[in-house]
């Protein structure tokens, strides 16, 4: 095996058009944080590198309909998702953004070098152009209908009704989304990479040489291989991103994914000056931790880009991760299903470990995976409260009990203290085993066996009784608990980091190095401190108002999208003029006795006080609607309902949903005026 003397860790830089939801820290986040605080308690040279990727067609696309600039969005954005990142322990060396100058220079000079090397293809081709905004479009900016499933609204690079991906001039009847107009084809010139030129170097990289990866990553790759690899164009026509360096690039930018992967070196210039070493330097492992929909990018192109330019290393793994849904459905931004990561930290202060530990153990590592908040709440009270806060805090307790929280020395050792000392160093190979080849949910799991292993010891062994009858064995038993905690204290680090400093200073110890596990380092006399609950419980109502919250985001979406019913067939003007419609002030209004629906209401009509029944009890509270003035259907026939005769309609509007609002002149009249 080739052996490395630094990792460099690169996470997916996100798009700042929107914050960072659950789908992201556990695809991508987490699973690298978990991995470079494992490297580094090691004592390992490693970075990990991040930043916001701020260019690309949605982010000009957002600042469009907001009315503000590129810039505007990107700045917002990338604050709060830093934000998220920081809050949540994910501990980036440098996270940096694509907008910054050190960027664009780094991603100029590296289509410079690639442009002088003779390593582009220069291809001019027809794109739609759109002459009243004297701009080509971008894929995203036309829209028209799809020629499968003729929907309406379908955009240049796919139609989101079927799923389909399209070319722009596939579409039937397209519109430019800037003016509206039909755009026209227009010829345009673009710099391109062949792939193609790269295709046996990739084929023999990956798939003879890299048959580690993961099978997700490797069957993607070799499913682009097999079917042939074509010139790419890596520069677009638009006014957002880093402008094209070289003759003819007037009014271009290099495309997003040409750009963004150089982020990569870009933050690590800023990181260090020394960072040559990690990008360039044969003992150096690359490591990308992505998203699914990423792996082309960072398999194929990104490597051939890199090959292009001939002095840097390519990644020695890419432990993409699969999808997280949440509550059955697809995380979207859009549709704002998702748990955003800001909002989280509001809502459940203190707790990122609990997100930390519920998304490493139910990580979409090999197939999408689900995210709903009743195993959220299960695994919080199930295993973070029942197996490891209960052990810990049942050892420290324990131990101020017996002995004022002074670590007691341990006797001479029986079997079962030996085979439960010798499962510490298994448990730890067991985790590193995981970490080193990707499986965090399997390593996470591995690191709870110990905890689970502390809470065999003590119920085997009950000091609670022993204590009764031989205080010198009792001595050992809280002994042994002790050192299980301290090894917790450090086996759990990479994954729960603020769990691990917390336990620590209940502990009252330093942190600890990675070869420390198994050794016994709580020494005989050390004063610990007083411990307070590591994890509590999460109720049933905490997690009955997540589920609230999606499904009124569900009720939003399913209204937004239901169509307005359609009109009825005409009437005539005499029909129309039959209804008599008024101007009422209601008057008093009172619940109907058992029903839910249904409130009694005197309405001043101006021609008389009378009592209406209407079905509003679930929209309006009687005390509230005293005094408001309505339109009331004085003409209709009078109509028993419960018992009480209801004399005329009052008109409501009702919303795709079902909400139901009254329709009120928007100023004082007098009752009864007529409404026509
Ligand atoms: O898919 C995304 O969110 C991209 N912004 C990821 C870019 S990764 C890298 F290349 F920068
Ligand atoms: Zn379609």
């Amino acid at each position: 095996m080739k052996k490395f003397n630094r990792t460099l860790v690169t996470t997916a830089l996100p798009y700042a058009n929107g914050p960072v939801h659950i789908g992201h820290l556990a695809g991508v986040y987490v699973p690298a944080d978990i991995y470079v605080r494992y490297l580094r308690m090691k004592g390992e040279d490693v970075l990990l590198i991040g930043g916001s990727d701020e260019h690309g067609v949605p982010i000009t696309i957002k600042a469009q309909k907001e009315g503000i600039t590129p810039q505007d969005v990107v700045d917002k954005y990338h604050n709060i998702i830093k934000d998220s990142f920081e809050k949540f322990g994910i501990s980036f060396d440098v996270y940096s953004r694509t907008s910054n100058d050190i960027h664009h220079e780094t991603a100029s000079e590296f289509f410079k070098t690639l442009h002088e090397k003779g390593e582009f293809i220069e291809k001019t081709s027809e794109q739609y152009y759109d002459a009243e905004a004297n701009q080509f479009l971008a894929d995203r900016y036309i829209t028209g209908t799809c020629p499968h499933c003729k929907s309406e609204g379908a955009y240049g690079d796919q139609c989101e009704s079927c799923g389909t991906s399209l070319n722009a001039t596939d579409l039937i009847d397209p519109r430019s989304s800037i003016t509206g107009n039909k755009p026209e084809l227009k010829e345009t010139k673009h710099w391109y990479l062949p792939l193609d030129k790269y295709e046996p170097y990739l084929k023999q990289w990956i798939l003879e040489e890299h048959k580690e990866w993961k099978p997700n990553v490797y069957g993607q790759c070799k499913s682009w291989l097999d079917n042939g690899l074509h010139p790419r164009a890596v520069t677009r026509d638009l006014n957002w991103g880093v402008p094209v360096p070289v003759d003819g690039g007037e009014g271009k930018v290099l495309y997003v994914w040409f750009d963004a992967p150089i982020g990569y070196i870009s933050a690590t210039k800023e990181h260090t000056p020394d960072w040559e070493k990690y990008w360039k330097a044969e003992d150096s492992k690359m490591v990308h931790f992505i998203g699914k929909d990423n792996i082309v990018f960072h398999c194929i192109i990104f490597p051939s880009m890199l090959k292009a330019e001939g002095s840097y290393i390519l990644p020695e793994n890419v432990p993409s991760n699969e999808f997280l849904n949440l509550e059955g459905d697809k995380i979207s931004t859009s549709r704002n299903w998702a748990v955003w990561l800001h909002e989280y930290l509001e809502e459940f202060p203190e707790k990122q470990d609990v997100l930390r530990y519920v998304l490493t153990a139910n990580a979409p590592e090999t197939k999408d995976n689900d995210f709903t908040w009743k195993d959220f709440q299960a695994r919080n009270n199930n295993e973070l409260v029942a197996i490891l806060g209960n052990f810990v805090n049942r050892a420290l307790v324990l131990t101020h009990k017996y002995y004022k929280g002074i670590v007691p020395e341990a006797g001479e050792l029986n079997d079962f203290d030996k085979e439960t000392l010798a499962e510490i160093p298994v448990i730890k190979a067991n985790v590193e085993k995981n970490l080193e080849t990707y499986h965090f949910r399997e390593a996470l799991k591995e690191a709870m066996n110990l905890a689970r292993l502390g809470n065999k010891y003590l119920a085997d062994t009950e000091p609670w009784k022993v204590i009764k009858t031989d205080e010198e064995r009792v001595k050992t038993i809280m002994n042994i608990c002790l050192q299980i905690s301290t090894n917790l204290s450090t086996l759990m680090e990479p994954f729960l980091p603020f769990t691990a400093i917390r336990l620590r200073e209940f502990l009252n110890i330093e942190a600890l190095a990675w070869e420390n596990i198994g050794e016994n380092v709580i020494e005989a006399g050390h004063q610990i401190n007083k411990a307070t609950l590591l994890f509590e419980k999460i109720e049933d109502a905490t997690i009955q108002e997540q589920v609230d919250k999606l499904l009124a985001t569900k009720a939003a979406n399913e209204a937004e999208n239901k169509p307005v019913t359609p009109a009825k067939d005409n009437i005539n003007f005499d029909d129309f003029m039959k209804m008599d419609v008024r101007v009422g002030t209601i008057t008093e209004a009172e619940k109907v006795a058992k029903t839910k629906k249904l409130l009694k209401l005197t309405v001043d009509t101006g021609i008389d006080q009378r009592t209406v029944v209407s079905g509003i009890a679930e929209h309006y509270k009687p005390e509230e609607i005293i005094g408001k003035q309505v339109s009331i259907l004085v003409n209709l026939e009078p109509k028993k309902l419960k018992g009480i005769e209801s004399q005329g309609m009052i008109l409501m509007a009702e919303d795709a949903d079902g909400k139901l609002s009254f329709v009120s002149p928007d100023q004082a009249v007098k009752p009864g005026s007529e409404i026509r």
